[in-house]
């Protein structure tokens, strides 16, 4: 399966002097990290496990049982992507609806008061939109933006120390660098979290939307929040923190590393570029992206990701790791001109779909352990499943 990167694009970069300083090699330390199973069989098995999950739709309130509510929205991202890829309509009615019934029960798709729950649903949206070209849901997704926006903080509310929605005095920068772009975890007035996962979802929510509407707004809002990630949340072996406070710029452990923040950041950064064309983005997300498929604080040495693997019991972080593939899935499918890094994901993808149908699967059923490194389950689980169908749906095309 591997290939030798372009020639003529290595000499070029050495001729201009441009840095590559990014490690894109695959680690052969990695288990199965090739596919032979032809495209309609990827598809078959996607759409299979997305099948096992529909009898835990609860009809009335869109929401699937046995996960949360942000889990939930996911499910219905991993969805409407696999009918993108296929030119399907298959999972269109059940996507469409409950997307439209979620936003009318939860104003701006926000049950609990957190941002970032609102824009894991319009995040679903756009994809629903870029599927199925639904206005309503667009719309939907560009409501819950404008609700959003409110909390990200402007150059001149970092200026003056203070924000509207805010009871207490703002950092207005953090170690010489300006908190402007950083997004409110939660609404709350006296909540001070600042996070790379509300942010990360906000510049690539945004980025979606200025592809789709070419309204500039939304590319400004993109790379003011990619700055504030940049600035203030890559630690320096390029994997992405958690939290920063917005009143006094304390962080949270320098344990607290997550997949989805850098699987989201990534994916938002991919888009960015292809808006701005800007090559700063692409160096980032390529740095990050070869910091990420290598970082042992998620995976094991055989390359299966571990983050989020209890199998009994329902957890945030076994939706994580979806977020991180469908991310990493995002960056192949906007770099065809980059083999070296398309051989990278695919491989790094293909170890996870391997694990997942060697290790992970049920003998008896489309339905998935939450730890890839198995056993396979003895029964369904709405997390084992959610955390499958990324992966499943990512393997359908990057291979
Ligand atoms: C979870 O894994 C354990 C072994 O680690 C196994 O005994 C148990 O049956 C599994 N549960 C499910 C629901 O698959």
């Amino acid at each position: 399966m591997l290939k030798f990167p372009c020639l003529l694009q290595v000499s070029l970069f050495a001729l201009f002097g441009l840095a590559i300083a990014q490690n894109l090699d695959v680690d052969v330390n990695w288990r199965k990290y090739s596919n032979s199973r032809p495209r309609s069989e990827r598809v078959s098995i996607a759409q299979n496990a997305i099948n096992a999950m529909q009898p835990q739709l609860n009809t009335g309130t869109g929401e699937f049982n046995g996960i949360g509510f942000w889990q939930s929205a996911n499910v219905y991202s991993a969805m409407a992507i696999q009918d993108q890829l296929t030119g399907s309509t298959t999972n269109k009615a059940v996507v469409v609806n409950n997307l439209k019934l979620a936003f009318r029960r939860n104003k701006n798709y926000d049950a609990y008061g957190y941002n970032d729950d609102a824009l894991w649903w319009a995040q679903a949206a756009v994809y629903a939109h870029k599927a199925y070209k639904d206005d309503e849901l667009l719309n939907n997704a560009i409501a819950t933006w404008n609700s959003v926006s409110r909390y990200v903080i402007t150059e001149a509310q970092a200026l003056n120390a203070r924000h509207p929605l805010k009871n207490f005095a703002l950092a207005g920068s953090c170690d010489g660098a300006t908190m402007a772009g950083g997004v409110f975890w939660r609404p709350t007035a006296d909540d001070k979290s600042i996070n790379s996962i509300t942010t990360g979802l906000y510049l690539t929510l945004s980025a979606y939307l200025a592809e789709i509407t070419k309204d500039s707004k939304y590319k400004d809002a993109s790379v003011l929040s990619a700055k504030w990630i940049k600035a203030h949340n890559i630690a320096p072996n390029k994997i992405l923190l958690d939290t920063q406070s917005g009143a006094d710029c304390s962080r949270s452990p320098a344990s607290w590393i997550f997949t989805y923040n850098t699987g989201k950041f990534v994916e938002g950064l991919s888009v960015l570029y292809d808006l701005t064309a800007d090559n700063s983005w692409n160096q980032l997300m390529l740095d990050i992206v070869a910091a990420a498929v290598k970082n042992t604080a998620w995976q094991e040495t055989n390359g299966i990701i571990k983050e989020g693997s209890d199998n009994g019991s329902n957890n945030d972080g076994i939706g994580f790791k979806a977020i991180y593939i469908r991310g990493l899935l995002e960056v192949f499918r906007r770099t065809p001109e980059n083999e070296k890094l398309r051989i990278l994901l695919h491989s790094y993808i293909d170890v996870q779909y391997n694990a997942l149908l060697d290790l992970a699967k049920s003998p008896s059923g489309n339905f998935y352990s939450a730890n890839w490194r198995g056993p396979q389950p003895t029964a369904f689980t709405s997390w084992g499943q959610l955390a499958a169908l990324d992966v499943l749906v990512a393997a359908v095309d990057a291979n």
